[in-house]
């Protein structure tokens, strides 16, 4: 069996290792992403495909790739690959789930914090040699303790949110599609709320649910207009669950206090007139990535990937009906 990775450095320990002692591990050894185009040529022999959050794994790749059993997303989001085409062609799909969690609740909070307390900007401010004295007046700044924060998507890494707001006595609100068990409300003590209330009432908004035809644009130019003027958005999900030029109008406009942002809708370009503005921190989109999450997602790819291609349902299937599909073509 052939798998291709089209990445070489690939954080996180063991993944080619454990590949390359069952399959015949075809790795893209220049430097960066193997080109589109060169992918495309490349997949006619493929079984199992690594694949980034950044490469797009849509109909036409999958049509370039008639023995591809599986794609195993180096991520847990995956709206990077078009799951349906997919799951019509047998083609089974895989993410990283759970690993991730903490490591990007744990940058969600630490952009949260950064933002509110103007961080990065003081930060420039003493670098710069602008620092002439202390002054009491001097980058006062949001409160955190205290305050209330809204979660959207009371998934894992909402949950880990939660958990974190407790330490710092803030009072819990949450929107998704579900209302979680009144048992999970309780010990996260979160009130579920329609997202425009919970954008009316939130000092602190963060965004915590995957990408797709509903939330696309979740957040736009109305959204944003329910939002106090002193509240902050935090964005560690997908970037274009955001509409950014909505969100750099209401920024230049100070209708919301700042944005901490980790993604962005065309990575790595930014939006028009974002970077220029004060009142944001932007992170080149680092959610999951610490030492022990990426060792972890590392991992996890490669069990999905060893599952798959030995007969096997692989621990993180994304779309399980193609095990039905698979089965019958199997019978041919
Ligand atoms: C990171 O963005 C991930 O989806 O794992
Ligand atoms: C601040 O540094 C204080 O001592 O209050």
């Amino acid at each position: 069996m052939k798998v291709l990775l089209t990445y070489k450095n690939l954080p996180g320990k063991g993944l080619l290792e454990r590949l390359e002692r069952q399959f015949d591990v075809c790795v893209y050894e220049q430097d960066g992403y193997m080109p589109r185009e060169e992918l495309l040529k490349s997949l006619g022999d493929v079984d199992g495909l690594i694949s980034m959050l950044s490469e797009r794994v849509d109909a036409k790749l999958l049509d370039h790739a008639p023995k591809l059993k599986v794609v195993s997303n180096y991520a847990v989001g995956y709206n990077n690959i078009d799951v349906a085409a997919a799951t019509d062609r047998g083609i089974m799909v895989t993410n990283t789930p759970g690993v991730v969690t903490d490591a990007t609740a744990d940058l969600a909070w630490a952009i949260l914090m950064g933002i509110a307390r103007d961080v990065c900007r003081v930060d420039r401010f003493v670098r710069t040699g602008e620092w002439k004295e202390w002054r009491p007046e001097m980058f006062v700044a949001a409160d955190i303790t205290g305050t209330t924060l809204g979660i959207i998507g009371l998934g894992r890494i909402g949950q880990a949110m939660a958990k974190r707001a407790a330490g710092f006595d803030m009072p819990v609100l949450y929107t998704d599609v579900f209302r979680a068990d009144p048992e999970l409300e309780r010990r996260l003590g979160a009130q579920f709320l329609p997202l425009d209330d919970l954008l009316r009432k939130a000092d602190f908004v963060t965004i915590h649910v995957p990408l797709n035809a509903d939330t696309h644009h979740l957040i736009d130019a109305h959204a944003l207009s329910l939002m106090k003027p002193s509240a902050y958005l935090v964005n560690t999900a997908r970037g274009a669950i955001v509409d950014e030029p909505a969100l750099v109008e209401a920024l230049r406009n100070e209708k919301i206090a700042g944005a901490a942002l980790d993604v962005y809708e065309l990575e790595p370009k930014l939006a028009d007139g974002l970077a220029e503005l004060d009142n944001v921190i932007l992170i080149p989109h680092l959610g999951a990535n610490s030492r022990r999450t990426r060792d972890r997602m590392a991992s996890m790819t490669a069990d999905n990937m060893i599952a798959a291609l030995t007969g096997e349902q692989p621990p993180n299937l994304v779309n399980p009906e193609v095990m039905a599909h698979r089965r019958v073509r199997d019978t041919f």
